[in-house]
């Protein structure tokens, strides 16, 4: 058995605390205070995201003559949304039209301001009652500051039981391929976050111990976190358990060899863990032993981050100006920069530019020279440097790390910055990249 990890995070105040990092969200929304809606409500704001999927307290507005009402969150800094999934309450039957906006701008009037919005993805079928529904942004991860929640319907109210955000990628979504003891196995990873009992979307074991929930991702994966929603009203249903991985066993757990990806003590509404750095396997469980508690296991639903074998290279260029989102990437095959994605950075005329390149577990791969950052100046083609790195596995929400580099363009300026991936030196399955030009 490990110990428990426990990781020194350094927080922006200058204070050094000693917190289980490992416990650390990976759903953006969670908790985020700067929230502004459309008009005043009855019901809190915040209950969108106070990660109780219970379907009785909820963000609702007034039917009243307002159309178009929204909900809006502000981060404190950039994320890139890749999926939304959204809890629609036990009594508004009229979810539907509903638009999810992104936006680079922290202050702006969605009503007004038009113009500053990203549509990442339209709910366009009713979500019916107790019911979720999780959306990709149709191009792709959006680079965000904002997320806003727009009612395209007049006269009707806007519910968001609860709201989720994530750069990550879920991989065991509707997945068939699990067992499990007692009731509604398939439920655990149905996209149902609902927490409450009524209509079976949640697992139970029964009054059973040893009790266990498993997955058989059907690929070798990497896996970098957890996340569970618990039933409303018995939280210790999960708790005093343990999220294992392996590779080789379809029987049920506890596995040899098996790793740990975290464990759970007394249970809460909602927990993440994270696995440790590496985790690799293709099977999951949710294990709780003799003696856990009389109550057996209940997963409302599991979320499971992670990156598995064979996706391909995803590259998401933002150029950090003040009006440009997504930026179209060109792929270029000349000599010294063949098989690269490439953008256009002339207009900026810089002769030195810092790139972020951001991705999960992607240090090593760095400083092995997985990636090359080329600067074509109007004088020259030069590697760029990697200068640093920031490792964000356990501190940051979207668990990314960062490398940067500095691209020197004198006595001329950047043209283009080219992006040259080499997938047999990568350490890790992640094949999802995102790069920050800073010009
Ligand atoms: C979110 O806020 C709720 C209510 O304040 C709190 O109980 C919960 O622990 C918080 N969750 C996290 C992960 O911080
Ligand atoms: C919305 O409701 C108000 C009050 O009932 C009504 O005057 C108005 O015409 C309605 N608007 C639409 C677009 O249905
Ligand atoms: C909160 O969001 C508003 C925009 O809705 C923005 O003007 C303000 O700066 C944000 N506050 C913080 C503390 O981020
Ligand atoms: C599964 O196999 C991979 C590749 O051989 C290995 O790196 C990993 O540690 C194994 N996982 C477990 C849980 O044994
Ligand atoms: C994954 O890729 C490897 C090597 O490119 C190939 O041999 C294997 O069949 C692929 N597996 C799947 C499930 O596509």
């Amino acid at each position: 058995m490990t110990t428990r990890q426990i990781f020194t995070c350094i927080l922006y105040f200058g204070i050094i605390i000693s917190v289980s990092c490992n416990d650390l969200t990976v759903n953006i929304a969670l908790n985020q205070t700067n929230i502004s809606v459309s008009s005043t409500s009855t019901y809190e704001k915040h209950n969108a995201v106070d990660g109780r999927f219970h379907t009785g307290v909820c963000f609702e507005t007034e039917i009243n003559s307002v159309s178009n009402q929204w909900w809006m969150i502000t981060f404190s800094k950039h994320y890139f949304v890749r999926s939304i999934r959204i809890l629609n309450s036990q009594q508004n039957a009229n979810m539907k039209n509903v638009v999810f906006l992104t936006s680079t701008y922290s202050t702006f009037d969605p009503e007004h301001q038009k113009y500053l919005f990203t549509v990442c993805n339209v709910i366009t079928k009713f979500i019916d009652l107790f019911e979720s529904v999780t959306k990709n942004c149709l191009k792709g991860p959006l680079y965000s500051k904002s997320v806003v929640v727009k009612n395209r319907n007049d006269n009707s109210t806007l519910t968001i039981c609860e709201i989720e955000i994530w750069t990550l990628r879920g991989i065991d979504r509707n997945i068939q391929t699990v067992n499990g003891m007692g009731d509604n196995i398939q439920s655990a990873n149905n996209d149902q976050s609902k927490a409450d009992w009524i209509g079976q979307l949640c697992t139970w074991s029964g009054r059973v111990e040893p009790t266990w929930w498993m997955i058989d991702l059907q690929k070798q994966s990497e896996i970098y976190a957890v996340s569970l929603i618990n039933r409303v009203g018995v939280l210790d249903c999960l708790g005093y358990l343990k999220i294992i991985v392996s590779n080789n066993s379809a029987d049920p757990p506890p596995w040899t060899p098996e790793k740990k990806c975290g464990s759970i003590e007394a249970g809460s509404f909602y927990t993440t863990r994270r696995c440790p750095q590496n985790t690799f396997g293709q099977y999951l469980a949710v294990f709780k032993d003799v003696g856990a508690s009389e109550l057996g296991l209940t997963i409302c639903e599991i979320d499971i981050f992670g990156s598995s074998i064979n996706s391909s290279v995803s590259v998401n260029w933002v150029i950090k100006s003040i009006n440009s989102i997504n930026q179209p990437k060109e792929k270029i095959a000349s000599c010294n920069v063949k098989d690269s994605e490439s953008i256009d950075v002339s207009e900026n005329r810089k002769e030195k530019i810092v790139a972020e390149l951001k991705g999960v577990s992607i240090i090593s791969s760095c400083k092995q020279q997985a990636f090359t950052l080329i600067a074509l100046s109007n004088h020259d083609i030069e590697d760029c440097q990697l200068i640093n790195t920031a490792n964000g596995y356990y501190t940051e929400v979207d668990m990314l790390d960062t490398c940067f580099f500095e691209c020197n363009c004198k006595p001329g300026y950047c043209l283009r910055i080219y992006l040259k991936i080499f997938t047999s030196k990568l350490l890790s399955l992640n094949r999802d990249f995102f790069i920050i030009v800073n010009v």
